[in-house]
């Protein structure tokens, strides 16, 4: 391990090979501010796809990949998520949360988490970020080798958008480029990494970047330049990053997708229920179509309305004589008398959309900042 001889690396190397067990890192905290008015008082990361928050996506894929200690990094909506997620005990985790005074960047999450993470090897995973299949081969293949890093790279169409990897002729990450003007990579860093305790030597040197966050690509960089070998692998998995609306929706088309054909709840005689549809418990379909893939929340009541493809209605929703597809509702919401069909929608929760028998007939509109309305 000459590569590890100088740089901040010198001290740790002796924690090869590998034998600590895996923790995990979950970020849940910053701003949310590409999801308003849903995040301006709710934590991006309970966003629901297929009526289950993107967060537990996460949790899930990480225990499936044998990781068990979770520590899930907190902000403002600290209160929401340690509701939601409790101890872990649900998801077969012991999860400890770890409040991060400001979202000052994702570097600086691991630097609120490392007496947590001490020694331990780690799989960073942000917890807005969506994978289909999950993280088990990398984090065996993580488990087993000798770099003080792994990213996870996507190939892209349009790579000035994202982080990029530059890589040597070994899969070796040599350079990280944050969107970058000239076409040098196409494969995008996503939301999932691996770290060895080695990081804990490069992120207490780091300062802000222009936006004002001690930024992970700048810590991965740092590591590259201290010598450390850091790996990449290219993954052929579905990944989102569920930051906006239509995001949400694409994660939701593809869990919808794979959903299955489950009915608890009642469909009565003059209703309609075609393909994958999930009906939860207490849900009752009155006169009504389905068109799946859908899923219809436990205590929801259709009547007389239509609920097309690629549509997750959340609990304890009302949608009467109305019309929606390729969208999202979340708990509590109601949609009455809607003459026009509703399509690429997020609704967030206890909203009501309705058509008022109020005179004068005019549209009448009570939005929380950052909304956005669509008009036919
Ligand atoms: P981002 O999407 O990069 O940041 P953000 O939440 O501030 O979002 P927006 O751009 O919409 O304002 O964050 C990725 C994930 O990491 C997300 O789940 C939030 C979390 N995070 C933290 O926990 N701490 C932080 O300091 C930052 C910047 C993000």
């Amino acid at each position: 391990m000459t590569e590890m001889a100088t740089g901040p690396g010198a001290v740790l190397a002796s924690a090869r090979p590998r034998t600590r067990t895996m923790k995990g890192l979950v970020l849940a905290g910053g701003k949310g501010s590409r999801l308003r008015p849903l995040t301006a008082t709710g934590a991006k990361q309970l966003v629901p796809v297929a009526n289950k928050p993107v967060l537990f996506y996460a949790l899930e894929q990480l225990v499936a990949a044998g990781v068990e200690e979770i520590g899930i990094v907190t902000g403002d909506t600290a209160a929401q998520v340690e509701a939601a997620v409790g101890d872990g005990a649900s998801f077969g985790a012991r999860v400890t949360y770890l409040p991060q005074a400001a979202p000052l960047g994702l570097a600086h999450a691991i630097l609120t988490a490392q007496d947590y993470l001490g020694d331990d090897p780690f799989c960073m995973f942000l917890g807005d970020n969506f994978l289909k299949r999950g993280i088990a081969p990398y984090a065996a293949r993580f488990a087993a080798d000798d770099s003080a890093a792994q990213i996870l790279l996507k190939r892209v169409d349009d790579a000035t958008a994202f982080g990029v990897a530059v890589l040597d002729e070994n899969g070796r990450v040599q350079r990280l480029v944050e969107k970058p003007k000239q076409p040098i990579s196409d494969l995008a860093v996503i939301g999932v990494y691996f770290f060895g305790p080695e990081v804990h030597a490069v992120t207490p040197r780091l300062t802000p970047s222009a936006r004002g966050e001690l930024e992970i690509t700048d810590a991965i960089q740092g590591l590259v330049d201290a010598g450390y070998p850091v790996r990449s692998a290219v993954i052929d998995d579905d990944w989102i990053d569920t930051g906006k609306k239509d995001d949400m929706l694409e994660a939701n088309r593809l869990v919808l997708a794979t959903i299955g054909r489950r009915i608890e709840g009642t469909v009565d005689a003059d209703s309609t229920v075609v393909g994958d549809v999930v009906i939860e418990a207490g849900a009752r379909v009155v006169a009504s179509t389905v068109r799946g893939p859908a899923i219809i929340g436990a205590g929801t009541e259709l009547l007389d309305a239509y609920v097309g493809p690629f549509t997750a209605i959340g609990p304890r929703c009302e949608l009467v004589g109305c019309e929606i597809e390729h969208s999202i509702v979340l708990e509590g919401s109601a949609i009455r008398g809607v003459p026009a069909r509703i399509a690429d929608s997020l609704i967030g929760c206890e909203v009501v959309v309705e058509r008022s028998p109020l005179k004068p007939q005019v549209i009448r509109l009570m939005l929380g900042d950052h909304s956005l309305v669509g008009l036919v």
